[in-house]
């Protein structure tokens, strides 16, 4: 089931979300929900709060072309990170069409629990390493744009507020 992805700014975006203490039904619901609305919208990575579910459950995908890698991270927290950084373009689906470099840890060391309710631990680089730091952030209430200037953000923020007027008008 494609689910309905928040607009900046919203006050479940600014939230720290809660601990999953279990993998129920609905814990594997909500993550095939959020693999299938981030295939469809189409992004690289999905947080529970952006559809408005207050835990820490992330999915995310980096494979652009070939066998896709869907992953369901739970409870995710980085537990190392490199002190080489990197720098990529990102965007965010609950900030559509808005882009502006990040500087970021090139590697990062995650541990979570799967959908199996195992601990899984491993390392990620490049475009997987930015991308589970993004959507880590937001378990945290963080968005990639709190990385920029006021007056960059404010200016992305405005932009958010006339996009969900007019979505809001129809
Ligand atoms: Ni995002």
């Amino acid at each position: 089931m494609i689910r309905d992805i928040l607009i900046h700014p919203d006050p479940r975006l600014k939230k720290p979300c809660d601990p999953i203490a279990e993998v129920t039904a609905e814990i594997s619901k909500l993550a095939a929900d959020m693999l299938e609305t981030m295939y469809e919208a189409p992004g690289i990575g999905l947080a529970a709060p952006q559809v408005g579910v207050m835990k820490r459950l992330i999915v995310m995908d980096c494979i652009k072309q070939g066998t896709p890698e869907p992953m369901a991270l739970l409870n995710p927290e980085v537990i190392w990170s490199s002190e080489d950084q990197s720098t990529y373009e990102e965007g965010c689906l609950s900030i559509p069409d808005q882009y502006a470099e990040v500087k970021r840890p090139a590697s990062v060391t995650v541990r979570w629990m799967d959908l199996t309710g195992a601990a899984q631990e491993r390392q990620f680089e490049g475009l997987w390493a930015t991308c589970v730091q993004h959507e880590i952030d937001h378990l945290n209430g963080k968005l990639f744009i709190d990385y920029l200037g006021p007056l960059k953000r404010q200016m992305i923020t405005r932009k958010m507020e006339k996009l969900k007027r007019e979505m809001a008008r129809g």
